[in-house]
């Protein structure tokens, strides 16, 4: 037979050229055989639905297909034929198969049944084959490629910050060190301390946890830029929304006040919503029904109000409500969880808002994403504007229904006194900091900025419950496979 040219899937089961030959190449998800037919579920990855391969044993030979089972890569040579009940529209009446691969039966993890979430994180080299991550990471290329279309159309500049730095962008102190130090024999001072000047860059360094000093630089000059990367954070938290390496999206923006930044983030959020219920139909249906599946398992009073697509929708087309945190402490005391004892965390004005008390206000009082702004500046990173009432920044949260902060930002300090007094409060090295304190003494001007995460932007779009299953490969505490 001639060789003819591999069409992906997602064509093939779009074309409507019966009788002609077609050639398509994939992995087996299910086969089924009766007394002289079988039928095989083929997916190649490029979407959700499977082509049926009709593989009658008049032309197909039985030990061809007794090598065939669940797993198994294949090449198909076919005619295209008009389905009879498959769930689509054609299937292909296989003429020729080659398998590229097999899959052991006995060997192989992925059967065709359920697999919990759980038992797929220790199978993650092979998670993508299955039809809830491969939807999942289909969507996550469409969000990454969205947001770059997003500040490409207004005229934004991806620019790439370093991930090796000297600094600690959120004086958090959760970094990860970067030597080249023989940790068994290290270099000393004369005083006993680690003798940083021996190691690699001639000073302590770590991996970046935010892009978004050196994106102000950028900022500074080039009016709008943003950094799309990822960023590491050494916080010890189990949690279902954090990772010690996750991806984060921070535009920076020079001549923008607090409420322009808003209004940028607002937009943008619902420009990647809006994208992927425009471009990623079919995984979205995909996932919803998943979801629905198992909110059938939860009591009544634990399932969600909204189906994944309705969801979605209601956040493209509903403003988000924005006010202060001071007036959120408000709401949250006078609540009725907080009233019953029910946080975990009790609430008084000056908290860093937990989890619990952020989904309150979005979940249950507003019913709708929530910007909060102007927090205590003792819970906040030093580079935020000082308000004029001494107590606050000019800091903002997004936070999203089922996961809470989606992102932080804030407008910056301009000020190069005020900013430096700040740096000193907090006992920052103002030796990490020259170039950072230059932008304010040369030429400063209002800019703001924000980081998204694109996990929890994943986990929003996609209905997913854990952070682990967003990321091909999570990185958590005590965990690094793959
Ligand atoms: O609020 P964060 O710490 O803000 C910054 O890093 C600023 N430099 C951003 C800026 O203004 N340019 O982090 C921003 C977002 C959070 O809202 C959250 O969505 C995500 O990053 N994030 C994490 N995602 C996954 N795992 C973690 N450990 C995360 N920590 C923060
Ligand atoms: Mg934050």
């Amino acid at each position: 037979m001639e060789a003819i040219k591999r069409t992906k899937i997602v064509n093939v089961l779009k074309s409507e050229s019966f009788g002609s030959s077609v050639c398509v190449k994939g992995w087996v998800r299910t086969k089924r055989a009766s007394k002289n037919v079988a039928f095989l579920a083929l997916n190649d990855g490029s979407t959700i639905h499977n082509i049926q391969i009709v593989a009658d044993f008049e032309f197909i030979d039985e030990a061809i297909l007794s090598r065939i089972h669940t797993g198994a890569s294949l090449s198909v040579i076919g005619t295209l034929i008009e389905s009879q009940g498959s769930g689509q529209k054609v299937e292909v009446k296989a003429e020729s198969i080659e398998v590229l691969g097999e899959a052991n039966p006995d060997e192989y993890p992925l059967q065709p049944k359920k697999h919990s979430l759980e038992f797929l994180r220790e199978k993650a080299h092979l998670r993508f084959r299955t039809n809830t991550f491969s939807a999942v990471f289909r969507i996550r290329h469409a969000m990454a490629f969205a947001i770059h279309q997003f500040f490409n159309g207004k005229g934004f500049y991806y620019m790439h910050s370093p991930i090796i730095t000297g600094s600690d962008a959120e004086g958090a102190g959760e970094m990860f060190q970067v030597t080249t130090l023989d940790l068994e024999k290290l270099p000393k001072t004369e005083d006993g301390k680690v003798d940083y000047s021996k190691d690699f860059f001639g000073k302590l360094t770590n991996l970046t946890v935010s892009g978004q000093l050196e994106g102000e630089l950028a900022a500074l000059a080039l009016g709008e830029i943003y950094t799309f990367g990822p960023t590491f954070r050494a916080e010890n938290s189990n949690t279902s929304r954090h990772l010690a390496e996750f991806w984060m999206i921070e535009p920076e923006m020079a001549f923008y006040d607090i409420t322009d930044n808003m209004d940028l983030a607002e937009e943008m959020l619902k420009y990647l919503v809006q994208y992927a219920l425009d471009n990623c139909r079919d995984d979205l249906e995909f996932l919803q029904n998943r979801l629905l599946e198992e909110e059938k398992m939860k009591p009544q009073n634990e399932r969600s109000d909204l189906p994944l697509i309705e969801k979605l929708e209601f956040v493209t087309k509903n403003d988000f409500v924005r006010l202060a945190y001071t007036e959120a402490i408000d709401i949250l005391i006078k609540s009725k969880p907080n009233q019953k004892g029910q946080f975990q965390y009790p609430v008084e004005w000056g908290i860093d808002l937990q989890s619990e008390h952020e989904r309150f206000l979005v979940e249950k009082h507003y019913k709708k994403p929530v910007i909060l702004t102007d927090y205590p500046k003792q819970i906040k990173a030093f580079y935020m504007k000082q308000n004029e009432d001494g107590k606050t920044v000019r800091a903002m949260d997004v936070l999203f229904p089922g996961i809470g902060e989606i992102i932080g930002g804030s407008q910056r300090e301009e000020s190069y006194e005020k900013l430096k007094a700040r740096i000193d409060e907090m006992g920052i090295h103002e030796a990490d900091m020259w170039w950072f304190l230059e932008t304010r003494k040369f030429g400063t001007v209002p800019h703001s900025g924000y980081g998204l995460g694109f996990e929890r932007l994943m986990l929003f779009v996609t209905g997913m419950g854990n952070i682990r299953d967003v990321i091909p490969f999570a990185r958590t505490p005590k965990n690094a496979e793959f």
